[in-house]
């Protein structure tokens, strides 16, 4: 059983819920989770891994969450850390490249993975200027979120607990 954490920024949910739904798969299968804001974090010293994950904007992970790794990579280079987005929306899923801080982001937490997971735009939670930008730019909205992925990914991530039995 390893102690894990589950940090994700999230604007208006979904990349939460996401959070919340590894959370979940990771104490299924025996783990000690905390789900917890980025920002709540100050050090992650205790814990014996990290899933950190952000909502992508402007193709940048939301500043909670490179806070957090930016003010814990000397702990996090220390333990196994995976990361993911959450972003593409539409059918076909746009855009394809992950947010352009992901590599630096991995660097710093010597990360093993990082994953890119579709996302949410629902209308009506977005700001005014949000709502003139995803009609500007005809983004289509909806929930495109893949929960079945969800699942395998967060059990990817306790099988590779188990197997190196941190
Ligand atoms: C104003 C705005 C800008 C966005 N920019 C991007 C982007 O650059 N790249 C991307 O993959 N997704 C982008 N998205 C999609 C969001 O990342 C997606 O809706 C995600 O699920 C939001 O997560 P949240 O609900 O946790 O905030 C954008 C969405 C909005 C509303």
């Amino acid at each position: 059983m390893s102690r894990v954490l589950v940090a994700a920024a999230s604007k208006h949910g979904s990349t939460q819920e996401i959070a919340e739904a590894l959370g979940r798969t990771l104490a299924t299968a025996g783990h000690q989770v905390d789900v917890r804001a980025p920002s709540d974090v100050v050090s992650v010293r205790g814990y014996d891994a990290c899933v950190l994950g952000s909502g992508v904007y402007a193709g940048h992970w939301l500043p909670d969450a490179r806070g957090l790794v930016d003010r814990t990579a000397d702990e996090l280079v220390a333990m196994p850390v995976w990361l993911f987005s959450s972003g593409p929306v539409g059918e076909p899923l746009k855009p394809h490249d992950d947010a352009v801080d992901v590599g630096h982001l991995q660097h710093l937490s010597a990360a093993r993975e990082h994953h890119l997971f579709a996302g949410r735009i629902d209308r009506d939670r977005l700001s005014f200027p949000e709502r003139a930008l995803v009609r500007a730019l005809r983004v289509e909205c909806g929930d495109f979120r893949d929960w079945d992925e969800v699942e395998q990914w967060g059990r990817s991530i306790a099988v590779a607990l188990e197997r190196s039995a941190v």
